[in-house]
């Protein structure tokens, strides 16, 4: 296992557990049988509807929950002060915990930055007031970065974006470095191009030779390269799965170790294509998603 250590301070497990698009009915599963191969970081969303059920999960699995990191996203239409304090109790709710490890903005709105600087206000008080360990945010690009910078006083210890070999953002991970701010790779292995509605017509990154090559030679599969790829280059990633081989799979990637040349072939596969959403493009169906209750 490989722990980072936030702005704040605070550790984070830098390989952890995603849930998008993680039905209900197997989340619960999904999160015991990772936390059972080693896993000790969960990612879920108010928006994918499985809070409750990555809650079951890691009270089913008998490991203490100071023992989990847990991370969620306050969802768009959560966007406002008093509206994002209230996102955590939501959240805190159906994960059943007191405080979170780390709560973030799930994407900037455009359409409503005021309203997203507001939401990080909540962020600013819910981490003084001790409900969460740290904050930060997701899908942010560089200037929407440094208006949020020059108008709140807490530095963002995370920012999720979409990083995998064929998309790998590298403005922004410069961005983010600079501020001292963690990027933490969403759809790690790509993953998102079979997801419906997503990258359709794009191309497998599995399925890329290069990487195919590199697995074959450390007789990995394309997925143990990628997620390597990411934690020798300092980032967090959070791999989906629920097949319990390939959770397993996923977090078998602490006995071998890429050389700088297998990471400049890696790296030079970027295409500069983005798979999944424009984080500047306001997508005004999806914001309008209400969050249930606890
Ligand atoms: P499944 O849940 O059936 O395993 P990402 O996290 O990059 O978005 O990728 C998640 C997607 O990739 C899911 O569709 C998941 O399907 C699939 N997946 C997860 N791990 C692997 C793996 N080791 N090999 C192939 N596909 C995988």
């Amino acid at each position: 296992m490989i722990t980072l250590t936030l702005n704040n301070n605070v550790e984070l497990p830098a390989l952890g557990f995603g849930v998008f698009q993680s039905a209900p009915e197997v989340t619960t599963q999904a999160v015991e049988s990772a936390l059972s191969v080693g896993y000790r970081h969960i990612d879920t969303a108010a928006i994918y509807g499985n809070e409750r059920e990555v809650g079951e999960g890691i009270r089913r699995s008998g490991i203490p929950r100071d023992d989990v990191f847990i991370e969620t996203k306050v969802w768009v239409s959560d966007y406002g002060y008093d509206e994002a304090l209230h996102a955590f109790d939501k959240a805190a709710g159906k994960l059943g915990v007191e405080q979170l490890d780390l709560l973030i903005l799930h994407q900037p709105a455009t359409d409503r930055f005021e309203k997203t600087i507001a939401a990080y206000k909540a962020l600013e008080t819910l981490l003084a007031d001790g409900k969460v360990r740290a904050i930060g945010v997701s899908n942010f690009m560089p200037h929407h970065l440094e208006r949020l910078l020059g108008e709140t006083s807490v530095v963002p210890a995370v920012n999720q974006i979409e990083v995998h070999p064929y998309f790998t953002q590298p403005e922004v991970q410069k961005a983010d470095a600079e501020h001292g701010i963690l990027t933490q790779a969403w759809s790690p292995i790509g993953g998102i191009t079979f997801y419906p509605g997503f990258g359709d017509e794009r191309r497998n990154v599995m399925d890329d030779p290069t990487l195919q090559r590199v697995a074959a030679e450390h007789g990995k599969t394309a997925a143990q390269v990628m997620l390597r790829w990411h934690l020798q280059q300092g980032r967090s990633a959070i791999p989906k799965s629920t097949n319990p081989e390939r959770i397993a799979q996923n977090f078998d990637v602490f006995d071998f170790e890429l050389s700088a040349e297998d990471i400049a072939r890696i790296d030079a596969l970027d295409t500069g294509v983005r798979n999944g959403p424009d984080p500047d493009t306001p997508r005004p169906e999806r914001f309008a998603i209400v969050i249930p209750e606890a």
